[in-house]
């Protein structure tokens, strides 16, 4: 039972783009933060901690997707879906206690909307598990890594929406540099939202429509 090669394009992709930036983090050092810090005593461990748990569902979550062990090692897909579920819900309720800390409003929603739809699909997924409706526990917990992943489409698309920025505004800067980078960092976060969401759902159907097509066989 061979791993899709798409898996692994987008295992090696994902930790491409979030380990660089999760890095600063782990030096414990406020002052290396990339995000604006208001709170060193509250508001930057709370990020850490929310950073560190969403890294160990990121990592947990791309394992729930290996055939080997999803099919072969139903107990070991139990167990790690245990720790997938516990550091969504840590990170996720973290991230709405950091979303007050941010300052624009268009950020601060896309974060909160994100946060309450990791949080909502993941105790979905697991109810579906706990009831033992194992299709609709897939099915919700393809919607939730689809969010989980968002942290990457985010930061992926950020020389996209750098291109997009410069061409609406007739390859000019009108309101420079900074201006530019705050207006991208305050929508990447839909723009990955909508965008995962879409690829999600297209492959929950996709997947719906092969299954009709053999029982119909
Ligand atoms: C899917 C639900 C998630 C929500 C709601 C969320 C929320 C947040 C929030 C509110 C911030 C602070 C942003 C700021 O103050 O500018 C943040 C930062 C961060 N998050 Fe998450 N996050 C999520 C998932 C993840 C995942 C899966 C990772 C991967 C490890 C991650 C890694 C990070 C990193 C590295 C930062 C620092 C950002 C930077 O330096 O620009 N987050 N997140």
């Amino acid at each position: 039972m061979k791993q899709k090669k798409s898996w692994w394009i987008l295992v090696i992709v994902s930790l491409g783009v979030i380990i660089p930036f999760m890095a600063p983090y782990l030096t414990f050092n406020p002052a290396k933060s990339r995000a604006m810090i208001t709170s060193t005593t509250l508001q930057y461990p709370i990020l850490v901690t929310h950073i560190i748990f969403a890294f160990i569902s990121l990592i947990t979550g791309f394992l729930q997707f290996i055939d080997r062990i999803r099919i072969k090692n139903p107990h070991i897909h139990r167990y790690i879906g245990k720790i997938y579920v516990s550091s969504v819900f840590v990170s996720g309720i973290l991230a709405l206690v950091v979303t007050f800390y941010i300052k624009d409003f268009t950020k601060a929603v896309a974060f909160l909307t994100l946060a309450i739809l990791w949080l909502f699909t993941c105790w979905k997924g697991y109810r579906m598990a706990i009831i033992k409706d194992f299709k609709e526990h897939r099915i919700w917990m393809m919607r939730n890594f689809g969010l989980t992943l968002v942290a990457v489409t985010a930061r992926i698309f950020v020389p996209v929406l750098l291109l997009t920025y410069y061409i609406l505004n007739g390859f000019t800067l009108p309101e420079g540099r900074e201006k530019m980078i705050e207006e991208i960092l305050n929508v990447n976060i839909w723009v990955g939202i909508v965008l995962n969401f879409v690829i999600v759902e297209w492959s929950i159907m996709k997947k719906e429509d092969n299954s009709t097509i053999r029982n119909n066989l």
